[in-house]
């Protein structure tokens, strides 16, 4: 069994916390890994950032992806790419005219901070982005969520991700009570865990389509589960 510590906060008072603890089993650790790429080969979405490694590519998606629903995403994928097919271009256009190819997505910040990773990615690094986690996160506008996708989905690393959709389904899975908020230190580190070795990439993108159609914020399809049989809030839904 693997220890997973909760993440608690000290209060006022001199007692030490009880320190919480997740165990996770190996077996279910495995039956988990087993059942969600089981579950992602067959049902996993076909994304047009999926048919491509390229970090630049992977870095738009993401960031188009982080406030808007994929549906809504798809076309301006493609078209931003057309305009700006690579960090090169992207650094030489003029802001303005890149935020208004980013119209209609919304979170103006976002066309803004890309604009200036390739710039810095162009003046610092080649115009390759790096593969680093400190690296990445060393650019205004890469955060731990971002980091570790494009580590993933480019560098094809066992980087783990946390997001809303990846905090609500290991916390339904494997917590089952309080407010997933409050355990982001124990949730980073499940993610990290719960990787099968070598299969980084696929088990991010399983994790994602996992909790955009299964385990749904709202109404989650629970009776077609296939994680049922060790989910710690089934059959009960959280209020
Ligand atoms: N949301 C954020 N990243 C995603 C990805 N790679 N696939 C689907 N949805 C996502």
């Amino acid at each position: 069994m693997r220890a997973l510590r909760k993440n608690t906060r000290r209060g006022a008072s001199s007692r030490r916390p009880r320190i919480p603890q997740i165990m996770l089993s190996a077996g279910t650790k495995r039956r988990f890994q087993r059942r969600l790429l089981g579950w992602y080969k067959e049902h996993g979405r076909d994304l047009p950032w999926r048919k491509t490694s390229d970090p630049y590519k992977i870095l738009i998606s993401e960031v188009m992806l982080q406030q808007t629903q994929v549906d809504r995403v798809i076309p301006k994928y493609h078209e931003f790419l057309e305009q700006y097919p690579s960090f090169e271009a992207l650094a030489d256009a003029r802001p303005d005219d890149v935020r208004k190819t980013w119209y209609p997505l919304g979170y103006n910040i976002r066309p803004l901070r890309l604009h200036s990773i390739a710039r810095e990615t162009v003046a610092r690094y080649g115009g390759e982005l790096p593969n680093d986690h400190e690296e990445l996160l060393s650019f205004k506008g890469i955060g731990r969520y971002t980091a570790g996708a494009i580590r993933s989905f480019a560098f094809n690393e066992d980087a783990p991700i946390l997001d809303t959709n990846v905090m609500r389904v290991l916390h339904r899975l494997f917590v089952g009570t309080g407010n997933p908020k409050n355990q982001k230190n124990l949730l980073w580190e499940l993610s990290e865990a719960l990787i099968p070795k070598g299969r980084g990439y696929d088990f991010n993108q399983a994790l994602m389509d996992f909790g955009a159609t299964v385990c749904t914020a709202r109404d989650p399809y629970c009776l077609l589960c296939p994680m049922k049989g060790f989910c710690k809030t089934y059959p009960f839904e959280e209020a």
